[in-house]
């Protein structure tokens, strides 16, 4: 047994207690672990922002049960995040739309619209059905962190500053939601993640991609999913001593800590937790295979791209 500041719990009912309580509970969901409060509370919500060290102008993602409760979140919904809910939730997007009354306006960092999303994780779905309230949780991980993927990895930033971490599957997917702004004439994607452009485009011929409109989420203005070590994109494996290697392709000998990887998606699960470990190891270096600019190797790729720029700074 380890021993935490944070309770450790295992029973959505018990989290959900604590949510209508005010408390702060990380929660597992099929892309990162989030860090719920009760987007209806001004207090807890002003909790969040603090035990991540967050910056107040990055707004929160309000999560709930069912895609019919956006009803009750959102000042009106517009059709394109009609048509992206009955496609992909629940799953890993993110509509942004009008917001509703009922949501403190700091969860929305002061803009009038809120970002909703309905999780898949079975975890996830159990503690916002128990708890009945929307949530609002950004990913559990101290500002500027790569998201925590594992139990561990949210111990690890936020013991002591939450009240509970509620245990389950680790995260399917593995990096975050792809968030689509819905409040304007035309949908525009704001942050790749775990639902494709391809697979929007199914749904919304029209919507453009991300870069296309000249804003992005608040979010991804930030220094963000960045590692203490140096972060490289590389096209190929080049072993330096005592660097850490994630990719597809296998290297030759020569690094101290390697992931290959079978497919894109084991990328993506492992990413996070992988430039936690090289951390853990006290590596300086970590190279990363540049993923192809296709279904969720954009997501991941804007993840890598953006870890190397961090490192830059
Ligand atoms: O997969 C996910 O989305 C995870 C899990 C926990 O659900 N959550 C997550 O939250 O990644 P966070 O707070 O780390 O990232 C939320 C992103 C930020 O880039 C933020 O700027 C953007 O969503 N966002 C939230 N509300 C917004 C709004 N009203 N307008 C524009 N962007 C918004
Ligand atoms: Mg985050």
């Amino acid at each position: 047994m380890i021993s935490t500041r944070t309770r450790i719990l295992t029973d959505p009912v018990e989290a959900a207690g604590l949510l209508r309580e005010g408390k702060l509970v990380a929660f597992p969901t099929e892309t990162v672990y989030g860090l719920g409060a009760d987007a209806t509370n001004p207090l807890a919500v002003e909790r969040v922002y603090r035990a991540k060290g967050r910056p107040g102008d990055n707004p929160l993602i309000v999560h709930l049960a069912g895609a019919e409760q956006i009803e009750e979140v959102a000042a009106e919904v517009p059709e394109a995040a009609s048509w992206l809910l009955e496609a992909f939730a629940p799953g890993p997007i993110t509509v942004i739309v009008p917001r509703g009354p009922s949501i403190v306006p700091a969860v929305s960092a002061g803009l009038e619209t809120v970002g909703v999303r309905v999780p898949a994780h079975p975890v996830a779905r159990a503690v916002l059905k128990a708890a009945g309230i929307p949530v609002a949780a950004p990913s559990a991980n101290r500002s500027g962190r790569p998201s925590g993927t594992t139990w561990q990895a949210v111990l690890a930033d936020l013991d002591g500053r939450i009240d509970g971490l509620l245990m389950g599957e680790r995260p399917e997917v593995g990096i975050e939601s792809t968030v689509v702004d819905c409040s304007g004439p035309v949908p525009a994607v704001l942050r790749t993640g775990g639902i494709s452009l391809e697979q929007l485009r199914d749904v919304l011929p029209g919507i453009m991609a991300r870069g296309e409109r000249l804003d992005a989420s608040p979010g991804t203005r930030h220094p963000h999913y960045a590692p203490t070590a140096r972060v490289t994109v590389v096209d190929a494996p080049r072993p330096r001593d005592g660097a850490a290697y994630i990719g597809l392709q296998q290297p030759e000998p020569g690094y101290v800590i390697t992931e290959v990887v079978p497919d894109l998606e084991s990328y993506a699960r492992t990413l996070y937790a992988f430039f936690r470990k090289a951390d853990s190891v006290g590596v300086k270096q970590i190279d990363c295979e540049r993923p192809p600019a296709s279904g969720i190797g954009v997501a991941l790729r804007d993840r890598v791209v953006r870890a190397e720029a961090a490192s830059d700074r």
